[in-house]
C-alpha cells in the first residue's frame, strides 16, 4: 500500500499502551514513538529540549511525557516544554491507517540531517 510521504513503521501493536518505542534514523535524530493510555499515538525526536533526555523513557500521562532525567513535562502534541520550562523538541507528524502508524517522510528524514538516502546516491 502506497501513502505517498508517508513511511510505515509498523503494526500498532508494537507499542504497549502507556509506553514508547525509538526509531533509529540513518543520517538523522532518534524517533520516539509514543502510544498514550488513550490510546493516541505520537513521535518526538528523542532528545529531551533541556539536555537532550531520552523522552522514549520518560512516563507517559495523558498526552505529556516527563524526561527522566530532570522531570521537565513535555507535551506530545507539540514537542513544547509545559509549565516554567522553555524549550521545544521537534514533532513528527503521525497517522495510524489500519492498524499501522505512518510518520511523515520528510518529517523523518530532515534535510538539516544531511543525506540521508533521499536521492539517488552515487555507488
Ligand atoms: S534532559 Fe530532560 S529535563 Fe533535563
Amino acid at each position: 500500500m502506497m501513502f505517498g510521504d508517508w513511511l510505515d513503521i509498523g503494526p500498532v501493536t508494537q507499542i504497549e499502551a502507556g509506553t514508547a518505542r525509538t526509531l533509529p534514523v540513518q543520517g538523522g535524530e532518534e524517533i520516539a514513538v509514543f502510544h498514550t493510555m488513550r490510546g493516541e499515538f505520537f513521535a518526538l525526536v528523542n532528545a529531551c529540549p533541556h539536555r537532550k533526555g531520552p523522552l522514549s523513557q520518560g512516563i507517559v500521562h495523558g498526552d505529556v511525557v516527563t524526561c527522566p532525567l530532570h522531570n521537565w513535562t513535555i507535551s506530545l502534541r507539540s514537542g513544547n516544554a509545559l509549565g516554567s520550562d522553555e524549550g521545544c523538541v521537534p514533532s513528527i507528524p503521525l497517522k495510524v491507517d489500519a492498524g499501522r502508524i505512518y510518520l511523515k517522510r520528510s518529517a523523518v528524514v530532515a534535510p538539516r540531517a544531511g543525506p540521508a538516502g533521499t536521492g539517488a546516491r552515487a555507488a
